[in-house]
């Protein structure tokens, strides 16, 4: 066998962690040419500047030395282009029966297969952009970002779940900040989610006495206190299985309380769960720096529509002052949205009962005007989709 060949053999255990397909069944191998002890690997990435790309750069340098243990790598890692993207796509979307399930063992880290009732395997769904391994299950599938933690994310994502429920949308909660989760706090539940025994387990939202339904890691871990601490892969396929084995039917609205920033989980949700768009949650402080065009950016690379901005915790309403005191000087969210082209949904004060009302997992006793017209805009500007 020529180098070259056991090169390529070795290359083919390479798996692309978002797909879990091999990077040479996928084409992502671009060249492999030895000379002497010189081995030339190029290696296209499905998007430029992918956070997974020092994980494969290890992988390729690992099977290149196991094939060939003196070789000189001199590895190029690339971008697909737009219309390579496509054709990928193209040719996941005939293949992703196959494509799910592929890597095959068990455990959080393992491809959940096409289960629960209604998840349709082979065709692919979603959003106009990413490559979306997973079936259309609730008919809007909304994720909820920011830039960083700590801007109330979760807080948005649950009192707009509250809002579509009281607008008459059955919603849920898939809570994916897998680092931090604190959605079943902030509802006030400790109820672990059944299992429902069947062809393949099925997960069964708690819900809530909101009526919203979640699902968020720590109930499944059962200690509500004990950080995760995973790897980006294992990471990547819990989100999956908690969307993909898991009973969400019968929801109008799925909303996806995303972990902070543009890691390889916010890549994991973007890229595989069919979503109609994200609504990105900030305050005025991280509009001033380039945290949230990371975020805006990295949702444009993806292609992943950008539905609303949020600008929380903005201004304090103090009782005998009838105008707003803002904090941070004058508001920068609408001239943002509109340097990016997204829709600006409004502010939101600083509200020690929000905060109280989290703490205490009471969220769905607050009924803020400014959410029913999230949820209203939310439900409105999908109407026509
Ligand atoms: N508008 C608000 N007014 C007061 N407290 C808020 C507001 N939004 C969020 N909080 C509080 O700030 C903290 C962080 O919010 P959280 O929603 O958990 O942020 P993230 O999910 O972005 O990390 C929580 O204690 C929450 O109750
Ligand atoms: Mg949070």
């Amino acid at each position: 066998m020529s180098s070259r060949t056991r090169i390529l053999e070795s290359l083919r255990e390479v798996i692309d962690p978002e797909l879990g397909l091999s990077i040479i069944d996928l084409g992502l191998v671009k060249k492999v040419e030895v000379s002497g002890d010189l081995v030339e690997v190029g290696v296209d990435l499905t998007i430029p500047g992918c956070p997974l790309k020092e994980q494969i750069r290890r992988e390729v340098e690992e099977a290149v030395r196991k094939a060939m243990p003196k070789a000189r790598l001199e590895l190029t890692l690339g971008a697909l282009s737009a219309e390579e993207l496509d054709r990928l796509k193209r040719r996941l979307g005939a293949q992703k029966s196959q494509a799910i399930g592929s890597r095959g063992g068990s455990g959080p880290g393992a491809e959940p297969g096409p289960a629960g009732p209604g998840a349709t395997a082979g065709k692919l769904t979603g959003n106009a952009g990413g490559i979306n391994l997973l079936a259309k299950k609730v008919p809007h599938v909304v994720a909820v970002g920011s830039g960083k933690g700590g801007v109330g994310k979760s807080s948005v994502t649950a009192q707009l779940a509250c809002a579509l429920v009281r607008e008459g949308h059955p919603t849920g909660i898939l809570d994916a900040d897998i680092t931090g989760p604190s959605i079943a706090r902030i509802f006030g539940t400790e109820e672990r989610p059944r299992v429902k025994e069947g062809e393949g387990d099925v997960l069964v939202p708690v819900e809530t006495r909101s009526g919203v339904r979640v699902l968020s890691m720590n109930l499944l871990l059962g200690d509500e206190k004990a950080p995760v601490i995973w790897r980006g892969p294992l990471i990547n396929g819990a989100i999956r299985q908690l969307y993909a084995n898991a009973a969400w039917e019968g929801l109008e609205y799925l909303l996806v309380d995303m972990p902070p920033g543009t890691g390889d989980a916010t890549l994991t949700i973007y890229q595989s769960l069919p979503l109609d768009g994200v609504v990105i949650v900030t305050t005025p402080q991280s509009l001033v720096g380039m945290i949230v065009a990371k975020s805006l950016g990295m949702a444009k690379t993806l292609r992943v529509p950008v539905l609303g901005l949020v600008e929380n915790l903005a201004y304090v309403q103090i009782p005998e002052r009838r105008d707003p005191y803002y904090l941070f000087g004058p508001l920068l969210g609408a001239r943002t949205a509109e340097e990016h082209g997204v829709p600006y949904w409004g502010s939101l004060p600083v509200d020690p009962a929000v905060a109280l009302a989290c703490d205490e997992g009471r969220i769905h006793e607050l009924d803020p005007p400014a959410f029913r017209a999230f949820a209203r805009r939310l439900a409105g500007e999908e109407g026509g989709r």
